[in-house]
């Protein structure tokens, strides 16, 4: 079934040039960008994106993380997407994405592999569930994106 999620290149990922290879890997594993937006977000802005984690010790470091710059945020559609996404960007530490394992015949390719740096500066970010990716996809691209699904393909 088709299904959207939000995706966004934070402002390490954008500053570092990774964005085309980044969508590259999006379109090779057959996300279909549907829409895009580069925004500078100021702090109210961010304090609502991440409201959930306003009471974590590292909520005012991630505001000023995701304030630095601009960001891109695209809503993604495949079947299956935020599942599909959130495996595709790995964990949030990009330490640990980083981290090979021998022991595995699994592949352990991800984006925050490719381009995160720790826990905090980790490139990408991915709606963690569907109700995540309607109130994500609202908050940049407006109300109507959240019940609006067209099958033009
Ligand atoms: P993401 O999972 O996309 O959304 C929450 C963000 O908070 C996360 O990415 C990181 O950028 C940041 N974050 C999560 N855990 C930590 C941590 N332990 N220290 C600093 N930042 C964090």
């Amino acid at each position: 079934e088709m299904e959207r999620t939000l995706a966004m290149i934070k402002p390490d990922g954008l500053s570092g040039k990774y964005t085309e290879a980044i969508k590259e890997v999006i379109l090779d594993s057959g996300f279909h960008i549907v829409k895009e937006t580069e925004v500078q977000l100021d702090a109210e802005r961010a304090s609502v994106f991440y409201a959930e984690h306003s009471q974590r010790s590292f909520f005012d470091s991630l505001v000023k993380y995701i304030t630095s710059g601009p960001v891109l945020a695209m809503v993604l559609e495949r079947p299956d997407a935020v599942a599909q996404w959130r495996t595709l960007i790995g964990p949030t530490d990009a330490k640990k994405a980083k981290t090979s394992h021998p022991n595995s015949t699994l592949c352990h390719f991800s984006i925050r592999a490719m381009c995160g740096l720790d826990s905090e500066k980790n490139c990408v970010h991915g709606s963690d569930s569907p109700e995540s990716a309607d109130r994500e996809i609202s908050f940049f691209f407006g109300e109507a994106e959240s019940v609006t699904v067209e099958h033009d393909e």
